[in-house]
This record gives C-alpha cells, sequence and structure tokens, in this order.
C-alpha cells in the first residue's frame, strides 16, 4: 500500500505513525514545506483523557512526549486585582517544535519517509497512492482547491489574537483579564517547558484599534504587550515568532472525504485556542483514520467509516469552543462582576464544569462564589445568611414587592385539558401538587384573553367568571397550602390558534369547530394552516381590552405575578419578527415599529395590574432562522419593556417559523438570557432543556439569569425543588405539615447519600498526571 501525506503536523506526522505500525509493508511518505526544525509558535496543552489515548495508541511516542511536559493541575483568573485558583484540571503543556521532532524521529524509526521542504501544489503526483492524508493545516491548500466539494464553512471571528512566548514561569493554566484605557485585553498563558511559557493576547477589534495595535511591527505589539501585562511579567520578556495579529477562524466542512483522499486536522476543523483542543482534535483525527483503515476492508470504506464516526466528537468539541469563544468575546458582559463570579463564569464558561463538580474540586472556592451571591442578595434588603450561605438556587429574589423563596420556576406549559376554557380538576391537581413541592413560582399555561385567543380547544381562559372562579380555586390552594407565588400567562394564539391538541398534531389546524384567526400579517403557519387577517387598528383595540379585562380579572383571582407572552410565534410575537411581520403601516418595518403594539398592550396591563405586584414578559430571543430575531435583537426587545416597566424577561427562543433551525443541546437557550440580563441589565429567567440543579446553581451563580425555569422536569417530578433542598441542605424549603415525615427522610437520606456518591467520585478519579507527579517527586518522610 502507498500512503502520501501532505502536511508534517501532528495530524500528518501522528497518522504516519499509526498507519505505519499497521502496515509495516506501507510506503508512506509525509511532505513537509517547511524545514524539519522549522516551527513556529510556541507551546500545546493536553488534557490528561488526550495522553491516555496517545498512550494506548503509541507508547513510544508518549513517553518521549510526556517526558518533555509541564504539568499542572490548577487554572488560575486573575481579575481586578484577585487572584482564585481552581484545581484538579489535569493538563500537561509541551513545546510544539519537541512535540514535532519526538513525532518526526518515531515516525522515521518506523521507516514512514519524511520529505522536508516538499511543497505540494497538485496532488497529481500521487496518482499511484493507494491514499492521499491532506494534513495541510488551517489555510489547506487542498480544501480551497475542491472548495465545492468539501464545502468549508468560515466563520472569521471578531477578536483579535497573537501568539508570543515568554520565559516567565507560570505553575498554572492562567487567564488574566487587563482593563487599560482602550479596553480589555486577555491574556490565556502556560507554561510548557522549563523557563518557556506561552501567550496568547486576545482583545476586541475596537480595543484593538483604540490601542494602536493595527500596523505595528511584531516587535513593537510585543513591547505593547509586555507593557500592559509587565506588572504579571516581573521583568520577563514577550518573545515572538510570527506573532502576528489575527482573527479565528471557525472552520467546519461539509464533506472530508474525496475520493481517496481525506482531511485531517485543521485542514476539516477548527476548534478556538481557549479551549487548547486544536492539537488534540489533529492527532485523535489520526487515532479515529487508523481505526477506521484497521477494521474496514478497503480505502474507501475506511475513510466513510472515518468521517461518519468522527464526526460527531468533532462536532461536540467544536460546539463547546464555540461557547467558549464566545465568552472571551463578550467578557464586557462580566466586566462589572465581582472577581469571584467572573472567575465561576469563566471556569464555567463551556459547560463541562459545573457547581456540583467545583464543589468537588475546590470547596474554598464555591463556597466563596456562594458569599458573593448572597451578600448581592443582601445589598437588594433581603435577610439572608452570607457567611453559611445557601447555593444560589435557594436565594431569595425579590421582584417589586413579591419575595420568592428560592430561584427554582414552573414554566408555564399548556395542559390542553380545559373545558370552554375553565381550568377543571386535572389543573388544581396539577398546579397545586407543584406548589406544595417547594418551588418557588409557578407559572400557569399561557391563559388565553378571549375565546378566538385559544391555541387549541383544550387551552385555558380568563375571560368569564367561571373561569375566573376555577382559577381563583387554584391560586387559593397555591397560597393556602405552600410558599409558592403563582403567576398568570396571559396570551393570545394569533396565526397559531384553532388547533389540535398537542397529542393530536401540534400546531396542526383543526379540521373541524375551528375559529377565524388574526395575525400582524396574512401569513399561515404551515401552508395548509389558516390564512390569519391582519389586524387593523379595530382589531388592536379589541384585542388590548381582552388583555386588560384578563388582567383585572387576574388580580381578583389574587395571583402574585402577571406574564405577557410575546414569544413562540403567538400573536404578539408574530407583530415583533420580521419574518411573520410584513406590514407597510406604523406597526411594521423596524423593531421599533414591530414593537409598538406589544407594547402598547404591555402598558395597558401595566397601568390596571396593582403597582406592587410584577410583570414578566416572555419574548423568543432567536428565530433560528435566517432574517429574524437575533440575540442583540432580544436585548433591544428587553431594553425597551424594561423602559415600559418590565420587572423580569423570560427568555425563551424560537417556534416562529416552521423551518427554523434550532441548535439544542444541555442549557441551550441559556446564552440568550446572560446576554440579555448583561447588556440590557435586566433581571431574566432562563429555561431549555435544564434539567438538573447543578445546571440551575451553576447558571444562577455565574450570572447567567436571576431565575430558572424547567418545564418538562417539572412534568414528571413535581417534588424536583424539594429534592434539590434536601441534595443541598437547603432546610428552610417549604413543605405543608402533612409532608414533614417524607420531608425529614429525604434531608437526612441526602446528607448520606451525597456523602457516598462525592467518596464514589473522588475513588473513581484518577489522579492527575500532575498529582502523580507532585507524589513521585515529594521527599520521604524521615522515620
Ligand atoms: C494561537 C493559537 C494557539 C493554539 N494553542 C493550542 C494549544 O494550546 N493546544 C493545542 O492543542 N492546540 C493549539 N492550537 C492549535 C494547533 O496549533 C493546531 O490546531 C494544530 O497544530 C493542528 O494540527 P495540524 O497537523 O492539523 O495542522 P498544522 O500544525 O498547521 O500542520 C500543517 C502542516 O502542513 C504544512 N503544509 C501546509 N501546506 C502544505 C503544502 N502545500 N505542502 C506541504 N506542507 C504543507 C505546514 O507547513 C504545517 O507544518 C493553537 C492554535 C493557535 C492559532
Ligand atoms: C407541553 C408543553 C406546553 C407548553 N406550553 C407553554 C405555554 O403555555 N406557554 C409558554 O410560554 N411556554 C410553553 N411551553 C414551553 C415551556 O414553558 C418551556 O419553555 C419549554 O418546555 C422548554 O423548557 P424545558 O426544556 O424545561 O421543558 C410548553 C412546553 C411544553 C413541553
Amino acid at each position: 500500500m502507498k500512503i502520501a501525506i501532505i502536511g508534517g503536523g501532528p495530524a500528518g506526522l501522528y497518522s504516519a505513525i499509526l498507519l505505519r505500525k499497521q502496515r509495516p509493508e506501507a510506503e508512506i511518505t509525509v511532505y513537509e514545506r517547511n524545514r524539519a526544525d522549522d516551527t513556529f509558535g510556541f507551546g500545546v496543552v493536553f488534557s490528561d483523557a488526550t495522553l491516555d489515548n496517545f498512550e494506548k495508541y503509541d507508547s513510544p511516542s508518549y513517553r518521549r512526549i510526556t517526558q518533555e511536559f509541564a504539568y499542572w493541575d490548577d487554572i488560575a483568573v486573575h481579575f481586578r486585582g484577585a487572584v482564585h485558583r481552581v484545581g484538579g484540571n489535569g493538563f500537561c503543556g509541551c513545546s510544539r517544535r519537541k512535540l514535532l521532532l519526538i513525532l518526526q524521529e518515531r515516525a522515521r524509526e518506523l521507516g514512514v519517509t519524511l520529505m522536508f521542504q516538499a511543497d505540494i501544489d497538485d496532488e497529481a503526483r500521487f496518482a499511484d497512492a493507494d491514499l492521499v492524508v491532506l494534513a495541510d493545516g488551517i489555510n489547506s491548500r487542498f480544501r480551497d482547491k475542491y472548495v465545492e466539494h468539501f464545502e468549508p464553512e468560515v466563520d472569521v471571528r471578531s477578536n483579535m489574537f497573537a501568539w508570543m512566548g515568554s520565559t516567565r514561569p507560570l505553575d498554572a493554566f492562567t487567564f488574566i483579564f487587563q482593563e487599560t484605557e482602550w479596553g480589555p485585553f486577555i491574556a490565556h498563558a502556560y507554561q510548557y517547558e522549563v523557563g518557556r511559557s506561552t501567550w496568547i493576547f486576545e482583545t476586541d477589534p475596537n480595543t484593538f484599534v483604540r490601542a494602536g495595535l493595527n500596523g505595528l511591527s511584531e516587535k513593537q505589539s510585543a513591547d505593547r504587550m509586555a507593557k500592559i501585562f509587565g506588572w504579571f511579567l516581573e521583568g520577563h520578556p514577550l518573545l515572538t515568532n510570527r506573532s502576528m495579529w489575527r482573527n479565528f477562524p471557525m472552520i467546519r466542512s461539509k464533506r472530508w472525504v474525496k475520493d481517496n483522499m481525506v482531511l485531517l486536522g485543521d485542514a476539516k476543523a477548527t476548534a478556538h485556542f481557549s479551549i487548547g483542543s486544536g492539537t488534540k482534535l489533529a492527532m485523535e483525527d489520526a487515532i479515529a483514520l487508523a481505526d477506521a483503515m484497521h477494521r474496514a476492508p478497503t480505502v474507501e470504506a475506511a475513510l466513510q467509516q472515518y468521517e461518519e464516526g468522527r464526526r460527531e466528537e468533532v462536532e461536540k468539541t467544536q460546539h463547546a469552543a464555540d461557547v467558549s469563544l464566545v465568552w472571551f468575546e463578550h467578557v464586557d458582559r462580566f466586566w462589572d462582576f465581582d472577581p469571584v463570579q467572573f472567575a465561576f463564569g469563566v471556569m464555567t464558561r463551556a459547560k463541562a464544569i459545573t457547581y456540583d463538580n467545583l464543589m468537588l474540586r475546590a470547596p474554598d472556592f464555591v463556597a466563596e462564589v456562594d458569599k458573593a451571591f448572597a451578600r448581592q442578595v443582601q445589598s437588594r434588603g433581603l435577610v439572608v445568611d452570607a457567611e453559611k450561605p445557601l447555593p444560589p438556587m435557594f436565594q431569595p429574589l425579590r421582584l417589586r414587592e413579591m419575595t420568592l423563596a428560592n430561584r427554582a420556576v414552573v414554566s408555564p406549559m399548556c395542559m390542553y385539558s380545559a373545558q370552554d376554557g375553565v381550568p377543571g380538576d386535572f389543573h388544581l391537581v396539577h398546579y397545586g401538587s407543584r406548589a406544595i413541592r417547594g418551588a418557588g413560582l409557578i407559572f400557569t399555561e399561557m391563559t388565553c384573553v378571549s375565546r378566538d385567543a385559544r391555541i387549541t380547544p383544550g387551552c385555558t381562559g380568563l375571560w368569564n367568571d367561571a373561569q375566573e372562579a376555577a382559577w381563583r380555586r387554584i391560586v387559593d390552594f397555591v397560597h393556602a397550602n405552600s410558599a409558592a407565588k403563582i403567576g398568570l400567562q396571559l396570551g393570545h394564539a394569533g396565526r397559531k390558534g384553532a388547533t389540535k391538541l398537542m397529542w393530536d398534531g401540534m400546531d396542526r389546524p383543526l379540521e373541524q369547530g375551528g375559529w377565524d384567526v388574526l395575525s400582524a400579517s396574512p401569513i399561515p403557519y404551515f401552508p395548509d394552516s389558516q390564512v390569519p387577517r391582519e389586524m387593523d387598528r379595530a382589531a388592536m383595540d379589541a384585542v388590548k381590552a381582552a388583555f386588560v379585562a384578563a388582567a383585572r380579572r387576574g388580580e381578583r383571582c389574587g395571583f402574585d405575578m402577571l406574564e405577557l407572552h410575546c414569544a413562540h410565534g403567538y400573536l404578539l410575537a408574530s407583530f415583533i419578527s420580521p419574518l411573520t411581520n410584513q406590514r407597510l403601516d406604523a406597526y411594521g418595518g423596524p423593531l421599533e415599529n414591530r414593537l409598538r403594539f406589544p407594547l402598547e398592550v404591555f402598558e395597558a396591563l401595566r397601568e390596571v395590574w396593582p403597582a406592587h405586584k410584577p410583570m414578566s414578559v416572555r419574548i423568543s430571543a432567536t428565530d433560528w432562522a435566517e432574517g429574524g430575531i437575533t440575540g442583540d435583537d432580544a436585548v433591544e426587545i428587553a431594553r425597551a419593556f424594561a423602559q415600559a416597566g418590565v420587572d423580569l424577561v423570560d427568555v425563551s427562543t424560537g417556534q416562529t417559523v416552521r423551518d427554523a433551525q434550532p441548535v439544542y443541546g444541555r442549557m441551550f437557550q441559556t446564552p440568550f438570557s446572560e446576554q440579555v440580563r448583561n447588556e440590557a441589565r435586566v433581571a431574566t429567567m432562563c429555561v431549555g432543556n435544564i434539567t438538573t440543579s447543578d445546571q440551575v446553581n451553576t447558571i444562577l451563580a455565574a450570572g447567567r439569569a436571576d431565575l430558572v425555569a424547567l418545564g418538562r422536569p417539572h412534568l414528571v417530578d413535581p417534588s424536583f425543588t424539594l429534592k434539590a433542598a434536601a441534595w443541598y441542605g437547603a432546610a428552610d424549603v417549604s413543605c405543608p405539615p402533612q409532608y414533614l415525615p417524607g420531608k425529614e427522610q429525604i434531608f437526612r437520606n441526602s446528607v448520606r447519600d451525597r456523602q457516598d456518591l462525592n467518596d464514589l467520585k473522588i475513588k473513581a478519579k484518577p489522579k492527575t498526571r500532575a498529582e502523580l507527579k507532585s507524589e513521585a517527586t515529594k521527599p520521604l518522610a524521615a522515620e
């Protein structure tokens, strides 16, 4: 077999090693345009888990690599004069140059031919090769040559970065967030061998220009950075090596294989440097290719297996890298945070590290985070213990004169079970059972302001006395038997009205018994849905009056809070999104106009809703569709409602148009809540695939929301909050006297269960290489 590999970086060299081990008879040649020791850049990092993989696949190179490594366990975050350190991270650093020399040596030993100063511009010369590996890096010439086949998507990010080195020793992966007269600068730094550290500097494009970095030589920009970070460098110089300022390109390729050619490493996909996974991905690609070549009967089948088997893992890493880079791009959102909360945000930005996970690794750090959170609660006039504080989930929140005992919320959820809009026994049991099991706040399902405002025939309403009486019964039950507050969500279905019950076909038009529907513009939801009537001023007045009348009834029922539903493509949302609002009058066109009617309704409600009771608005912070609402629009929408007196923005997303492309995942809507909260400076509630109390605490502690709503988890587990309270020892959680024996038992057992689980986790966790190394070098105790 003949294999040609273009590019002698980590991906090219490691694939040569693994393929040659597998097929000692194969003729394998690596073509590298540079000289053998001509590498640029400074260090690379690997996690312990990646090193375990290297050990398994080629132990000689693994041993040589690890002999050269610098190990560290801590991440240190420097921000506004404070430094926070978190241990247990298990990372290793190595010089890129040494890594490549080790891989070259090992490849030669195995009989791979290495051709240096061989700049390949045409793969035709490899016509007789069985396999051509394209490992030619981020600017891959061959990916570009076959751009129509590989279909790469290149997302050039806004921040500028430069990669430098220093002799400054470091004993932790170090993030420094530095305020300057021009704006924030960030340094990502780590040691990779004795006396050498990597320094990646990052800043936003405006700060870059203001700092006069544009057009400076490498030396001049290194001098500028050395000045900014001089206090930390302690006289150590910054070293340059092709350290130009650049923008990071996030690259994703639709296809990785063409005939017998395959893209590997940065050539096929990149991952932002802030998660230090570029070299890991490149070398793990090589492992995946070698595995596929081992298993499959033909090269063609192997390449197909490689692409199919590897894609998900690469996309997962890229997703984590995306989340991380976005955090760094928007660091100004957190710039006025308490340093410990800021550091918690840095640690948890990419979702892999959470509150509970940090509790195990760095309990003192989490204790500090909790204290800072409790102090913020105190500063808003609430009496809480800030010395031995409860976790953020169990900290109270005040909105106007309503105080919630904790931050867990039952999200509004249609039950499709009302008769003529009247909530019945099912609703009493449903809402009642959630209220008596600990949640701080429960929302009603979208309750419709008139008969023709309903989504389905099973939706609840609040336009007549029977409905009012039925809701009052539920509210009274909640108030009499729990400490939970209950909020009323009012809405109008708009063009999504007159549709079937969820279990008969979500959003599908009723075949019989429907009613006329309204919307901002006459655009049907499905092609075969009813064409809605475009609202004229008279219709707007009627709808507004219906909202006001329902709010008055809501107040008579005793609801503690009122939420206006302006999300999910329903009537008011249909005005806000440009995808559903194509009006030419004062209610269409720019966002300001599109917001006019929803704001009018909100203001009318605010006028009749008692001043001491809070109001929220639910928005879709993105339509997940081309030309639709984006996170930046959501900030403007939130600002407009905040000006009109909203106390909380309930940040949901999507459901505006059928062909939306939402990106689901754990906590997938939380980034929008974070953006709205920290840019519009308004309290937010986040929601969406949040399933554990650990996630709730992580979100709250990082300042990404003020309340956390859970929908589906509450459908199956009304005791979500009570169980979490037992887990975290939040003994004050409300519980009806009838249930106290159960509460006492779960609280008692939880202490033990938690201890057992933590012990198990600690025992199961292998020692990091840094821990092993420090144990091995500890002097033996004198006998
Ligand atoms: C600022 C920054 C910091 C980073 N920090 C880290 C980190 O801490 N940890 C980490 O793991 N990764 C890090 N990376 C990523 C890492 O450098 C790359 O992801 C990794 O090197 C990719 O390996 P590769 O083999 O795919 O590509 P490369 O290492 O780029 O290798 C490609 C090789 O192909 C050669 N080549 C290109 N075209 C041709 C041609 N036509 N003919 C012959 N040869 C050719 C090039 O000379 C090069 O040697 C960082 C990247 C950047 C930009
Ligand atoms: C059955 C069901 C009904 C829902 N009804 C409503 C509703 O009436 N009003 C609303 O704003 N959101 C409604 N939603 C959305 C939820 O409030 C929530 O935002 C969504 O389920 C995502 O959260 P989760 O992942 O915790 O379930 C509904 C969701 C479900 C599953």
